[in-house]
């Protein structure tokens, strides 16, 4: 058992977007993946009354400090909430003295719309809990952060907890596993967010019934995939915007014939192409949720508005490099 710290404890984790390789990175192909600078943010405090309170947005969910009444407590509203619950649940029973807590979540990222948010939500709760005891062990804090995002997808890669933990712009690789990515030049994003709520669990099981259906076709894009992953990540190692571009958009078409996308996002990414982006393609699960695009470093500000009077739920993000941090403040000059 474990002694805990009674003060407050604040840990928050990135977003995400995958640049690259979504759905086909489930199969063990390659992807490339960047935390951006939006976050989830947890507060938990020690408060003695045994129970465990935890208030995100408008929801408020008290429960009792006990295993048995914290696992029941599972509705379709509150799914989103089944991880964090679970990564609370799992590490109370390792503290000698656990007598309830009090939980704040804010959240700078929209919920099911592909941009990381469970996973970031995971990734921040399991630190908070940990920074409770004063451990602070990211690969341990990812492995248990994985374990519970399964709690709702089960199929989960795990890319989203590795790349909300240890920020950056990472390069996975089946077999060599995550490395860090050092670009030559900043790569600008804009993120569409359709407003559409995409269910991942769905989604990765409707691709695993395509492969069982079509496993010629399958093999055949998941062959292409790897191949366009590879190739872009080259392409940004040596600062080549056109040819990322290239493969984000050539990697969108094989997710729509992998029957992910959705119309919306069709219709976002022509706007974005013919403004000026160059590459579009959706981010995460698809059937909704968010594009990115690819803004040149010319005639970005243009570009940008130009889009923005189309699709005003756009925004540049940054890149995030941080990952998890407990009880740190930011500095927004380290953001690349
Ligand atoms: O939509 P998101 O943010 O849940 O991303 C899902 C990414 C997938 O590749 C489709 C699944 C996974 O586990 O990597």
């Amino acid at each position: 058992m474990t002694e805990y710290r009674m003060g407050q404890v604040h840990s928050s984790a990135p977003g995400k977007i995958i640049l690259l390789g979504e759905h086909f990175v489930v199969y063990k192909n390659p992807a490339i993946l960047a935390a951006i600078n939006r976050r989830i943010t947890v507060h938990l405090k020690p408060n003695g009354d045994n129970f465990i309170r935890i208030k995100a947005g408008l929801t408020e969910h008290v429960v009792s400090a006990s295993k048995r009444q914290l696992s029941k407590r599972r509705t379709n509203s509150d799914s989103f909430l089944y991880p964090v619950i679970s990564c609370i649940n799992d590490i109370q029973y390792q503290m000698s003295d656990f007598s309830g807590l009090d939980v704040i979540i804010e959240s700078q990222i929209p919920h099911g719309e592909g941009l990381g948010s469970s996973a970031a939500s995971c990734v921040a709760t399991v630190g908070a809990m940990r920074g409770l005891f004063g451990e602070i062990d990211k690969p341990t804090i990812c492995k248990n952060a994985v374990e519970a995002e399964r709690i709702i997808h089960k199929n989960s890669s795990g890319a989203d907890c590795y790349v909300s933990t240890f920020g950056g712009l990472i390069y996975y690789h089946p077999t060599r596993g995550y490395t860090h990515m050092n670009p030559k030049i900043k790569f600008r994003f804009l993120v569409c967010t359709t407003g559409i709520r995409h269910d991942t669990g769905k989604l990765v099981l409707k691709v695993k019934k395509f492969r069982e259906n079509k496993p010629s076709i399958f093999e055949e894009l998941a062959e292409r995939a790897k191949i366009i992953c590879n190739d872009a990540k080259k392409a940004m190692n040596r600062g080549d915007q056109e040819t990322l571009g290239k493969m984000m958009t050539e990697n969108h078409d094989l997710l729509t014939r992998l029957e992910v996308s959705h119309p919306k996002l069709e219709e976002f990414i022509d706007i974005c192409m013919s403004n000026g982006a160059l590459g579009g393609k959706l981010t995460g699960a698809g059937g909704g949720g968010s594009m990115i695009a690819l803004i040149p470093n010319k005639k970005t500000d243009e570009i940008v508005s130009s889009i923005r009077k189309k699709i005003p739920h756009s925004v540049i993000v940054e890149l995030d490099q941080y990952g998890l941090q407990v009880n740190q403040t930011l500095n927004p000059d380290k953001n690349f």
